[in-house]
């Protein structure tokens, strides 16, 4: 059936208000709400002895595939290669044995993913992919597929599939951790309750619309825009760059809060917005620290974070958002929301394509 905009001016903006539902729909697959645990069907490979992982896609996949390594490296202790499938399909990465691989893609057609998973097959990789589209070339050709339940995603730029694939990917790292034995019930349990607020805190952050609009309306004049953030956040801030750059043309970078110093720390001035995805968490006072290293060379700080963090960051920053207080363990999917909706806005502002941007797919399926 053909989808609709509805009351909506996109689809892109339809798409940015059905988070909640679909966060909602995807964890639901996964994770049962009442006993709180995670349930996962049998997977092509066995976690609980896999000895290594690799992971590719590309896009704003590739994003959502970066910040799964982290929660399951962190969670599960399995070693996690992540390279884009565009890079991994020529580098001629040796592949353990008996090892295993996610591939994470919308459409399940995009081509350099594709290829990377037959590269990866053909190397004795048990395959599982996450794909949103449940007939696509990617589930028939892996060994196994999980879905993200976001329904059709209309607009280019990736937006609830991307939040989906987050999610999905929490339970997993979950179910590793506890198939691995390096979680315990009341640590997996505290971690999938997490993951229930998660819609809820979504429908939350769609209503701060006006305040996003806001600051929106500042970066919408800028040439540069710099997004910050560490650990899990890093990769969601390359997402914020991302973004960014693909609907509204203005250049931006998403980087390692500590490796600003190294680099991007010399294009600041009081022209470039720096937006810092800095919630409060065992890395905050280092990011945090960054960021004041930003302002001490006029950087304009505009920062994503809770009502803890945003006591601390107020001081110097010239932009807070809070966003809801959440276990650390969240946090990529929530701040994901916000970066999403703030390229929309800037790409409304300077009146560009917010559906189709230039020079862009929806699926490459070309290599
Ligand atoms: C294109 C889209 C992106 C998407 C990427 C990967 O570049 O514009 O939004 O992230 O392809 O697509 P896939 O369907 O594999 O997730």
């Amino acid at each position: 059936a053909a989808v609709g905009k509805g009351n909506f001016r996109h689809f892109m903006e339809k798409e940015l208000h059905e988070h909640p539902a679909v966060l909602g729909d995807t964890l639901q697959q996964y994770l049962d709400p009442g006993s709180r645990a995670v349930s996962l069907p049998p997977l092509p490979f066995d976690p609980a002895t896999v000895p290594r992982l690799t992971m590719s896609a590309c896009g704003s996949a590739f994003l959502a595939a970066q910040v799964g390594r982290y929660w399951i490296e962190q969670l599960a202790r399995i070693p996690v290669d992540a390279d884009v499938a565009s890079e991994l399909r020529y580098r001629e990465p040796p592949l353990a044995e008996g090892g295993g691989a996610i591939l994470v893609s919308q459409s399940g057609e995009t081509a350099d993913t594709m290829a990377a998973l037959r590269l990866l097959r053909a190397g004795g990789q048990k395959v599982l992919s996450v794909v949103n589209v449940p007939e696509s070339s990617m589930a028939r050709e892996s060994d196994g597929a999980l879905l993200t339940v976001a329904g059709p995603e209309i607009g280019v730029a990736s937006t609830k599939a991307f939040t989906a694939q987050l999610a999905l990917l929490a339970c997993l790292a979950i179910g590793f951790g506890r198939a691995r034995g390096k979680l315990d019930e009341a640590q997996a349990r505290l971690l999938a309750h997490t993951l229930t607020e998660v819609p809820g805190h979504a429908a939350q952050i769609l209503e701060q619309d006006e305040e996003i609009r806001a600051m929106a309306a500042e970066v919408a004049k800028a040439r540069d825009v710099l997004f910050l953030g560490r650990g899990a956040l890093m990769p969601i801030a390359m997402e914020g760059a991302l973004k960014l750059k693909e609907l509204s043309y203005i250049h931006a970078e998403g980087y390692p809060a500590g490796e600003m110093k190294h680099g991007p720390i010399a294009l600041i001035d009081s022209a470039v917005p720096v937006i810092a995805l800095c919630p409060t968490g065992p890395l905050f006072e280092k990011t945090a620290s960054n960021l004041q290293e930003a302002a001490a060379r006029g950087g304009r700080i505009m920062a994503l974070t809770d009502a803890v963090g945003a006591r601390a960051l107020r001081g110097f920053a010239e932009r807070v958002i809070v966003l809801p207080t959440v276990h650390p363990f969240a946090a990529p999917i929530l701040h994901a929301i916000p970066v999403q909706v703030l390229a929309y806005h800037v790409a409304v502002l300077k009146g560009t394509d917010v559906d189709q941007p230039r020079n862009l797919a929806k699926s490459v399926t070309v290599e």
